[in-house]
């Protein structure tokens, strides 16, 4: 017999779901994960390097459980960027932002509780809610993808979610959740619950405004999460980080798995992290190329989502599946998310945003003539 996945005692929220994937696919331009395209500089491997073979000598022995070099590191580069003193207490780190998220709903979500997200936005929230048991509610957006404030105030107050997840910018439409929405909703949490509210900053570097981690002052229930993913170019590295209240960082211990941080994570991340200016640098870069986007892809007729991020949702289309093929057909890979007439792209060095600006053209042509 070669049981699949339904002949095994899986638990029954798992039963005939898929698991998160964007396809992959072996073509010239991949502009479809908001990677950073850019590899890391030479002196920043050679420093990676230079750490690893230092902790290679000490694996015999189990990483610093609390990582506590990292997070002092992590937490000098929030107060020297994001408007806001944060210190070592303030500060937790996980193997992706994912893994953050995870221990957040593990430590305040799971079964008999629920966890709210206004959609489209990551999906991966919603995942990791089922698969920490937490019941997932679908929170409304307006038609032009910003949160509808008095919509989402009124499910809040309805369904008592134990998680609000804001995600800014917000990921696939790319237009950020100004502070006072921010504020409004962290405010109507605390009357219904109150619960935990989490800020999803994963792309907070290429925005035009400002980080909402000052919003954490005398906001205990509030969580900024972050990544090296994006703007640090390292998504390899699998290192995500929160900044909030000591006592949220104390929660996640209680899931955390000992010694979850390798050391070699660790390292690598604090290598990065030394060479934090020259990255920065990708970014502004990055930020032009995305605007640069807008602008080109406006210019051609598309209706193009605000974005503070390294990614651009335009449409609309049709059929966005059949465009998400088309514009494949001539080696470009971009993101269909499912949103309907929408697609993402993320922005890519100059050479490859103009690959994709010459296939979205040809579309366009292609589409004015036969229709
Ligand atoms: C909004 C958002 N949050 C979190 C993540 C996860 O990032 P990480 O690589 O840190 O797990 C992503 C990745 O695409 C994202 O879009």
């Amino acid at each position: 017999m070669n049981p699949g996945i339904d002949d095994l005692p899986v638990r029954d929220e798992l039963r005939g779901k898929s698991p998160y994937g964007a396809p992959q696919l072996d073509v010239p331009v991949r502009l479809n994960t908001n990677e950073n395209p850019y590899p890391l500089p030479e002196p920043l491997v050679e420093r990676i390097t230079e750490r690893v073979r230092e902790a290679a000598r000490d694996l015999n022995r189990y990483p610093d459980r609390d990582a506590v070099e990292l997070r002092t590191a992590l937490a000098a580069y929030l107060t020297r960027t994001g408007g806001h003193r944060v210190g070592v207490e303030n500060v937790w780190a996980a193997n992706g932002s994912n893994e953050v998220i995870q221990q957040l709903l593990q430590a305040f979500g799971g079964p008999g509780r629920t966890a709210i997200g206004f959609e489209p936005s990551y999906s991966m929230h919603a995942l990791i809610a089922r698969g920490t048991g937490t019941g997932w509610i679908s929170g409304p957006r307006g038609e032009d993808f910003t949160i509808d404030l008095p919509a989402a105030e009124k499910a809040i107050a309805e369904h008592r979610p134990d998680v609000v997840f804001v995600t800014t910018p917000n990921n696939p439409t790319g237009n950020a959740v100004p502070a006072e929405t921010v504020i409004a909703l962290y405010d109507a949490a605390q009357a219904a619950k109150p619960s935990m509210v989490v800020v999803d900053e994963a792309y907070i570097e290429f925005s035009h405004g400002a980080s909402l981690l000052p919003l954490l002052e005398g906001r205990p229930h509030l969580v900024v999460s972050r990544t090296m993913s994006k703007a640090f170019g390292a998504a390899g590295l699998r290192l995500g980080y929160l900044a909030a209240h000591p006592a949220v960082v104390d929660a996640v211990q209680l899931v955390r798995l000992p010694y979850h941080l390798s050391a070699i994570t660790q390292v690598t991340a604090l290598a990065a992290l030394e060479h934090t200016d020259t990255l920065l640098k990708y970014v502004e870069q990055l930020k032009g190329e995305r605007d640069r986007l807008v602008t080109e892809l406006r210019a051609m007729g598309y209706e193009v989502t605000e974005s503070d991020a390294n990614f651009v949702q335009f449409g609309r289309f049709a059929d966005s599946h059949a465009a998400w093929r088309r514009i494949l057909d001539r080696g470009v890979l971009v993101r269909d998310n499912g949103v309907p007439g929408r697609l993402r792209v993320s922005a890519g060095t100059p050479a490859e945003n103009d690959a994709f600006l010459d296939a979205v053209r040809d579309l366009k042509n292609e589409q004015e003539q036969s229709g």
